[in-house]
């Protein structure tokens, strides 16, 4: 790993429990700047669980989060966003009924006086999300219900950006998208990356994972069972180790 991969964001022996059912045990894992990191596992795996977790959704039962090294305990979503870390969930990342510029400042408006500066708005909105690579948007003032979902994506990954956030989370960035925006959503994240910062995806195509991450960390059963370098990884190697777990041979990384 080059020096440039600075740890920012690490989770320690973190387990939670819902009533009886354990849906992560023990995870141990650290996430570094200027890298893409793909979190697979099969349904019920623990993925949105964990990520829930270090983006201040829910809180751990036990084990410890260090953001730069720091011990921190996010008691909400908004305590980890303001210590820098973004988490975009599919459908509930963005207010259909407001324009792109309302939804890419929503909470952090700056204001002249008691008003929001929807000029300096504008302006910004349409800088970031064209440096970021949405080229063709015909106005920021136009509702969001009427963008695609790469649209949405670029929104929500420049907002990111915009805001200097150091972890971005997007769990299933690609699910409902075409082959053609999928691949404009990994423009952005590669954008975001180049920026500095830490991206983690969710994401359930083994092929996409391949195509965008460049470490992958597999959940089983509730565990966090490998932690692997993306170089040049089998696609049917990746697929048995998420149905049947590890092989004997295999060492666990933590
Ligand atoms: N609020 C909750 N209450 C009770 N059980 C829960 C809760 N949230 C998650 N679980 C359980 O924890 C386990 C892990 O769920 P989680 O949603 O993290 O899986 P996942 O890997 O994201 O799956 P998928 O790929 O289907 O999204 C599952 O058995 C789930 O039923
Ligand atoms: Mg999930």
């Amino acid at each position: 790993m080059s020096e440039t991969h600075r740890e920012i964001l690490r989770a320690e022996h973190v387990t939670k429990r819902f009533g009886p059912v354990t849906a992560i045990e023990d995870i141990t894992v650290s996430f570094y700047t200027h890298q893409i990191t793909g979190i697979v596992g099969d349904n019920g795996a623990g993925k949105s669980t964990f990520v829930k977790i270090i983006s201040g959704v829910e809180q751990p039962t036990s084990g410890q989060l260090f953001f730069e090294g720091r011990a921190v305990k996010f008691r909400s979503a908004r305590d980890a966003r303001r210590t820098g870390i973004e988490a975009v969930h599919q459908d509930l990342g963005l207010v259909e009924s407001m324009s792109v510029v309302r939804n890419f400042f929503l909470g952090m408006e700056p204001c002249r006086g008691l008003l929001m500066d929807m000029r300096r708005m504008r302006e910004e909105a349409e800088r970031r999300l064209y440096e970021i690579g949405l080229r063709n948007l015909k106005s920021v003032d136009q509702d969001v219900a009427r963008l695609s979902g790469g649209e949405r994506q670029a929104i929500s990954i420049g907002r990111a950006i915009a805001f200097e956030r150091k972890v971005l989370i997007l769990d299933e960035p690609t699910s409902a998208l075409s082959v053609k925006e999928t691949q404009k959503v990994f423009d952005y994240m590669r954008n975001a990356r180049q920026q500095g910062l830490a991206v983690l995806a969710i994401m359930h195509s083994m092929r996409q994972i391949l195509d965008i991450a460049d470490r992958i960390v597999i959940f089983w059963h509730g565990r966090l069972i490998a932690d692997l370098p993306n170089d040049g990884m089998d696609e049917n190697v990746l697929a048995e180790y998420l149905h049947n777990g590890l092989p004997e041979s295999a060492t666990i990384a933590t």
